[in-house]
């Protein structure tokens, strides 16, 4: 048990860091639409865990491995936006030492892959309330957020503290002061205007939608922009999803026929 913990503790390697290279199976699919926007509920790193005999945190520990091979993987392609969901405004209610371990998990993967995102010109940002994120959270998403915020490549977003109907009433809240304000007329106050009051205003919709582990729900992530995305469910644990997987994910995304309720 001891010797399976360390296996999973220990830091990362030079190899696992390695960027992966475009294959030809990633060339191909680059020929075809692409979505510009993925987002990911990343789930299943708890039951992954369980299966081996190992503690939660062991599950999320590996998840981060998959984070960072989809990042790589979205970024050879060329998508322009990647969005995972971290932790949700729900996730308050798990074990205190599993809250903290994933509250630690920002400074880590700043300490890791900073160079490297950097080197890919990805952005890296937070979309949720930061109100009550602990002190040293923020602090790495801030130090993400300054070493990042030029690069003009793909947006990495970590959903963090994240939960859709907060966002829409967030925004809500924000449209009825510019409303007192006078900065806005309530009379023609249209889609476009309210899109630019949530967490996500300088994205793209998400075009495609993946989660893992077999639950086919939203769980509250990006009610208001998946109106029209693409989903794409596999009973696939995160930690032991691929690049492979990502590929069949956009493999099915590009043969599907968006007509967004025309015919
Ligand atoms: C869901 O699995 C996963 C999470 C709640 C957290 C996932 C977060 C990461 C993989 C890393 C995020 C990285 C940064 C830098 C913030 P679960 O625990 O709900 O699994 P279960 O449904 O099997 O219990």
């Amino acid at each position: 048990m001891i010797q399976k913990l360390k296996q999973w503790l220990v830091g990362y390697t030079s190899e696992e860091k390695k960027p992966s290279d475009l294959t030809e199976r990633g060339k191909a699919l680059k020929q075809g639409p692409l979505p510009r926007h993925v987002a990911i509920i990343m789930d299943g790193n708890g039951r992954w865990a369980k299966k081996r005999g190992m503690p939660r945190i062991a599950g999320h520990r590996a998840g981060m491995k998959t984070v960072r091979q989809i990042t790589r993987a979205a970024d050879d392609l060329g998508i322009e936006a990647l969005t995972l969901y971290s932790f949700s405004t729900e996730n308050w209610k798990r074990p205190k030492d599993e809250v903290n371990y994933l509250m630690g998990l920002p400074e880590e993967f700043l300490r890791t892959d900073l160079d490297e995102l950097v080197k890919r010109n990805i952005q890296v940002k937070m979309l949720g309330e930061e109100k009550d994120l602990p002190e040293h959270t923020l602090r790495a998403l801030r130090q993400f957020k300054e070493a990042t915020e030029e690069n003009t490549g793909m947006v990495l977003s970590f959903a963090l503290n994240y939960g859709s109907r907060t966002e829409i009433l967030h925004a809500l809240h924000q449209i009825i002061e510019d409303v007192k304000r006078g900065k806005l007329n309530k009379d023609h106050l249209d889609e476009t205007d309210f899109e630019r009051y949530l967490y996500t205003a300088d994205l793209p919709e998400p075009d495609l939608m993946i989660r893992t582990s077999g639950e086919v729900r939203i769980s509250n992530f990006m009610l208001w922009q998946l109106a029209y995305s693409e989903l794409w469910f596999t009973d696939v644990q995160w930690p032991d999803f691929s690049q492979s997987m990502f590929y069949q994910a956009i493999e099915d995304f590009q043969h599907r026929s968006r007509r967004y309720g025309a015919v």
